[in-house]
């Protein structure tokens, strides 16, 4: 059992949820934060097991008062205090650069995210063009500062993208903000960080950090109605018939929900329902079907009476909806 629970941390060791695998800026300075408490602590550790070792030959070697006095002072007190003063100013001297937000950093994207039980809105803000609207998965252009404007609808919830920095938590009526700056392109996985609830686990998203040009052609593709939405076919109308529109919002149909995740472009998504299933036609239908044993606790409602060929169907509309 005790080696069981000393091997649970290396379950955190997936590159894509490592606060030790940066790949941002805040996620690099955390992590030689770590390695440096890490090493300071290893330093006073083995100093103290010889001064132990050393102080064991008293009884059968002994020493003058004097020198043993010496040895406590020095060893026992003076270096710890040192080591120890030493790690504390590197962690107060990195600190300012872990704020949040520093005053003069002018971000050139603004992404607003609010938190719900147990899934994510997304709003792309630039300077220029208007916003858009996501959920359930951030994209970030590498290299480019990102200020995150945090929010949530419900309950305290907390952002943490670990291998690129954070977390923030999400606190309802109140605006949080963090800053981000990703300097390797990849795929790194987002999560809530504060127990909000049955499914809190599976509040979580994909962390996408592209190259500059990739990011606007990719933004660029989601203004507006996704192409998918003009083939519309049965699974619109069944999207539409069994009331989704209600919770959903669909940009160019009369879906227009805002209590539930915005499906606008949802084919183009990595996954559904959060990060709880990779996305393909089969995984929704099966989420769409059976969300209630999928994600407990979620505000989706469970389809099991739809037909097999109505939820392909509908799965088939979504997935297309790139
Ligand atoms: Cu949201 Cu935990």
């Amino acid at each position: 059992v005790a080696l069981s629970f000393a091997c649970l941390p290396l379950v955190s060791c997936s590159g894509i949820q490592s606060a030790l695998d940066p790949a941002g800026e805040e996620a690099g300075q955390v992590a030689m934060l770590f390695w440096a408490m890490v090493i300071g602590g290893l330093v006073i550790w083995a100093f103290m097991v010889a001064l132990s070792l050393y102080a064991s030959r008293w009884k059968r070697h002994p020493i003058s008062e004097e020198a043993a006095g010496r040895v406590i002072l020095w060893g026992g007190v003076a270096f710890p205090v040192t080591v120890l003063t030493a790690l504390l100013a590197y962690a107060l001297w990195l600190m300012p650069s872990l704020r949040p937000f520093a005053d003069q950093e002018q971000a050139e994207l603004r992404i607003e995210v609010v938190g719900s039980q147990f899934w994510w809105h997304v709003v792309y803000h630039r300077p220029e063009g208007p916003p858009v609207v996501s959920a359930n998965e951030v994209r970030l252009p590498v290299g480019k500062r990102v200020e995150f404007s945090l929010t949530s609808a419900d309950m305290i919830h907390s952002f943490w993208i670990p291998a690129l920095g954070g977390k923030m938590d999400l606190i309802p009526g109140r605006t949080n903000r963090i800053s981000l700056l990703a300097n390797r392109e990849g795929t790194y996985r987002g999560q809530c960080a504060e127990f909000c609830g049955t499914s809190h686990a599976l509040m979580a998203f994909p962390a996408i950090a592209m190259a500059q040009s990739d990011f606007d052609a990719w933004l660029d593709a989601r203004i507006g109605p996704s192409t998918g939405v003009e083939a519309g076919g049965d699974g619109q109308v069944l999207f539409l018939g069994e009331g989704c529109g209600d919770c959903h919002r669909v940009d160019g149909t009369p879906a227009q929900g805002t209590s539930g995740p915005d499906l606008s472009h949802m084919g183009s998504r990595l996954t559904i329902g959060a990060a709880a299933l990779d996305n393909d036609a089969e995984m929704l239908a099966r989420f769409i079907a059976h969300s209630a044993s999928v994600k407990p606790g979620s505000q989706m409602p469970s389809y099991p009476d739809l037909s097999v060929d109505d939820l392909n169907a509908i799965a088939a509309w979504l997935k297309g909806l790139q």
